[in-house]
Order: C-alpha cells, then structure tokens, then sequence
C-alpha cells in the first residue's frame, strides 16, 4: 500500500515520527506531502521543512518520499496515484476538526479513505505550535523533537 500522510509540518515533531514508523509497519511507501500556502502563519518555509523531514528519515530510503502540495488534497492524492491518507489523532479535541475534513474529502472524492492512527500516550499533547512556543522562550523541547529539528530551533532561539 502506498499512502499519504499530509500536514503543516511546522515543525516535525517526535508524534509525527511515531505516526510515521508506525505505518510503515503496514504501509510499503509513505509520502510525506508538507502543505504550502498555508493560512497558518509557519516559522519554517516548505523546503526547510522538507529539508529536516528528509533529514529525520533518511534511514528508511526510498520506502518515505517527502513532497510538498498546494491546492486539494484530494487531487494531489489523485495525482499520486492513491486514495489512502494518514492522520494521527491526539485527543478527543483532534477529532472534530478531523472529521469534517475527512467528510469534505470524501465528498469530493469518493474513493477517499483516511487511516487514523492514535498518537501514543508520550506524545498525546505534543504539537508544532507548543514546541515553537517553548522554543521561542528558551524552554528545552528535546523530548518532543528529533535531534535534526532541535538544533535547527536552537539556531532560531539560542
Ligand atoms: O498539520 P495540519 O495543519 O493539521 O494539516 C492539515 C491538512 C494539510 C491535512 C489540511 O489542511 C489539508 O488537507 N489542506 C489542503 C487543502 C484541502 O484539501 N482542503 C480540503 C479539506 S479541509
């Protein structure tokens, strides 16, 4: 199975990893599709994101693919030859939001799957937002991010 797992990505976070190596215990190919234009005001552009995602991943070669998308998700899922995507879920709060989004897309495209994957216990409050936070204000996020992601945050807020 050859599935996308889409997201801000801003940055990549230790959950999002967890959710990653966890598909790939079922899922051949992964591609990891930042999004761009987002509303969402992102401290990190789409290439420096891709750049760390590629970074934190290397070890699994080919079977990750880290891409960026614009426009609807579904047509990059058309375009990519897939219907499936991966959505990791939090906490009950995750689960509205989740849900109207995975309804609209499938509304558009009626082949549209989501696999939801509940985030582990650990990493149930982590999220991109609290980790530039804490960052910002000099607070350690070392247990909330790969190793790659830190040290680009320390270059930001020494
Ligand atoms: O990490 P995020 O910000 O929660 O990811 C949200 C994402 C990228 C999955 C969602 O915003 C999205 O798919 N955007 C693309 C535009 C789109 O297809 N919108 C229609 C469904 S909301």
């Amino acid at each position: 199975m050859r599935v996308i797992y889409p997201g801000s990505f801003d940055p990549f976070t230790n959950g999002h990893l967890d959710i990653v190596e966890r598909t790939l215990e079922f899922a051949e190919t992964i591609i990891i599709a930042v999004l761009k234009n987002s509303s969402k005001k992102n401290l990190f552009s789409p290439e420096e994101r891709i750049e760390l995602i590629k970074e934190v991943l290397k070890k699994y070669g080919k079977r990750v693919e880290v891409d960026s998308f614009s426009g609807l998700l579904v047509e990059y899922c058309k375009k990519n030859q897939t219907n499936v995507v991966i959505r990791g879920l939090r906490a009950v709060s995750d689960f509205d939001y989740e849900h109207a989004i995975y309804l609209m897309n499938k509304k558009l495209f009626s082949e549209f799957e989501t696999i939801f994957l509940m985030s582990r216990s650990e990493h149930s409050f982590v999220s991109s937002t609290i980790v530039k936070e804490v960052a910002s204000l000099g607070g350690n996020v070392s247990d909330q991010v790969p190793e790659a992601v830190q040290k680009r945050l320390k270059m930001i807020y020494p």
